[in-house]
C-alpha cells in the first residue's frame, strides 16, 4: 500500500515544529530530561487549568496509569470491567495481580452497563474499572454510587476522555482515579504519554512516589513502586500541543459531524449515543448491521488505500487469556460490528464525503 496516499485510522495533532523547539532548547541547555524536570511539572499545571481540576499527575503512558492507580489504591481479588475495551485495560488488572471479572455493556452507548454490575459483586470485589469507550462517559452517577454502597474503590480507563465535560466538571475527577492516555493516536498526545487525576492529595503525592520507584521528596524508598515517570521530550511535545487543543477540539467535531450528515440516510450503520455537549469526539466509530457487511465495507476502502480500524475486536472475554469465557451477547456483537473510520484535524472534507459514499454502498 502506497505511504503516501494512503488515509490512515487516524494521524498525530502536532504543533507546528517551530513551537516545539524553544522546549527543546531549555532541555539541551539545562541537561535535565526526566526525573520529575520542569517541563513535565508545567505540563501537570497546565493541564489542570485547562481540564479545571485540582492536580493532574503524568507518567509514562495511559495503561502505567492504570497500573500505578490499582497500586495506589492498594486494589486486590476481583475487579469488574468491561470486555469491549482495549488489551490494556484488562492487562493491567492481571500484571497488578486482580482478577477482571467482565460485566456486558450498553448497548446504545457501548459503556458498562451500571444495570448488570451488583449481579458480578462477590466478596472478593475490590474495584470497578469501567473505561469511557471513545470519549463517551459512563454513567458515572451509578457507578460511583453503586462502589459507595458497596465500599468498593472505582478507576476509570480514561484513555479517550481528555476534555470531556460532564455536568459542566472534567469527566476526569469521576470515581477515585481518572486515567487519561496521551498517547500519538489520542486527541492530545505527547507521543506516549499519561496521567492520574484525582481531587485527593494523599492519593496523588502516593501516586507520584508510585511513578518514581517509591522514592519520596527526600529520596527515600518508602513504597513498592514502578517506573513511570514522562521524560522532558514528551512534556514539551504535550506544552506545544496542548496550545492548539481547543482548535483541535472544534475541528474534529466538525468532521464527525459531517460524518453523521453524510451518513444520516445510511440504513445499515448506526452511531454511538452520546451528548454533544459531554462528547470530544474523538474517534468516528460505526456500527454495522452485521460484521459481513463491516468486512465488505472494510476491504471496499481498503481497496482505495484507505485504512479503517475495527476498534476493540475481539472482545476481551473470548480471549481466554483472562481465565473466564463468558458468552456476553451485547459486547460480542458490538465488538463484531463496529469499524473506526479515519478522523483526523487534516482530513479533508472531500475524503470524508468519498470515505462515506463507500461505507454506504457496501
Ligand atoms: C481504552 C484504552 N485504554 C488504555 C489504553 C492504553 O493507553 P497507552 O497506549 O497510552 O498506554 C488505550 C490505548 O490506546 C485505550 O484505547
Amino acid at each position: 500500500m502506497s505511504q503516501a496516499k494512503t488515509i490512515w485510522v487516524t494521524q498525530p495533532s502536532l504543533a507546528p515544529l517551530k513551537e516545539f523547539l524553544p522546549y527543546l532548547r531549555q532541555i539541551w541547555k539545562t541537561g535535565v530530561m526526566t526525573h520529575n524536570g520542569p517541563l513535565m511539572q508545567r505540563l501537570e499545571r497546565e493541564l489542570a487549568a485547562f481540564l479545571g481540576v485540582p492536580d493532574v499527575a503524568c507518567v509514562a503512558n495511559g495503561t502505567c496509569a492504570m497500573q500505578v492507580a490499582i497500586r495506589a489504591l492498594d486494589l486486590a481479588g476481583e475487579i469488574i470491567t468491561t470486555p469491549f475495551s482495549f488489551i490494556a485495560t484488562a492487562n493491567v488488572i492481571a500484571w497488578e495481580r486482580c482478577v477482571p471479572v467482565f460485566v456486558d455493556i450498553d448497548p446504545a452507548t457501548w459503556n458498562l452497563d451500571p444495570d448488570l454490575i451488583e449481579a458480578a459483586i462477590t466478596p472478593r470485589t475490590s474495584a470497578i474499572l469501567p473505561v469511557h469507550v471513545f470519549g463517551r462517559p459512563c454513567d458515572t452517577e451509578r457507578i460511583d454510587g453503586i462502589a459507595r454502597r458497596h465500599g468498593l474503590k472505582v478507576v476509570y480507563d480514561a484513555a479517550h476522555a481528555l476534555g470531556v465535560q460532564v455536568a459542566g466538571q472534567s469527566v476526569l475527577l469521576r470515581g477515585d482515579v481518572g486515567c487519561a492516555s496521551f498517547h500519538a493516536t489520542k486527541i492530545f498526545n505527547t507521543c506516549e504519554g499519561g496521567a492520574c487525576v484525582s481531587a485527593d492529595p494523599a492519593l496523588m503525592a502516593r501516586i507520584r512516589r508510585l511513578r518514581f520507584f517509591g522514592f519520596d521528596e527526600r529520596k527515600e524508598i518508602v513504597d513498592g513502586g514502578m517506573n513511570a515517570k514522562m521524560t522532558e521530550i514528551s512534556a514539551a511535545l504535550g506544552l506545544a500541543n496542548l496550545a492548539h487543543l481547543p482548535e483541535v477540539m472544534a475541528t474534529r467535531r466538525r468532521k464527525y459531524e459531517l460524518y453523521r450528515h453524510e451518513l444520516a440516510d445510511c440504513p445499515h450503520v448506526r452511531f454511538q449515543a452520546y451528548r454533544p455537549d459531554e462528547y470530544n469526539f474523538c474517534y468516528m466509530p460505526v456500527l454495522f448491521d452485521s460484521e459481513e457487511r463491516l468486512l465488505a465495507a472494510e476491504r471496499e476502502l481498503q481497496r482505495r488505500h484507505i485504512v479503517p480500524r475495527r476498534y476493540f475486536h475481539p472482545a476481551l472475554d473470548t480471549l481466554g487469556i483472562f481465565g473466564q469465557r463468558d458468552a456476553l451477547p451485547i459486547s460480542r456483537r458490538v465488538a463484531a460490528c463496529i469499524l473506526c473510520l479515519p478522523l483526523y484535524t487534516k482530513l479533508a472534507d472531500a475524503q470524508i464525503k468519498r470515505i462515506c459514499a463507500i461505507v454506504a454502498t457496501c
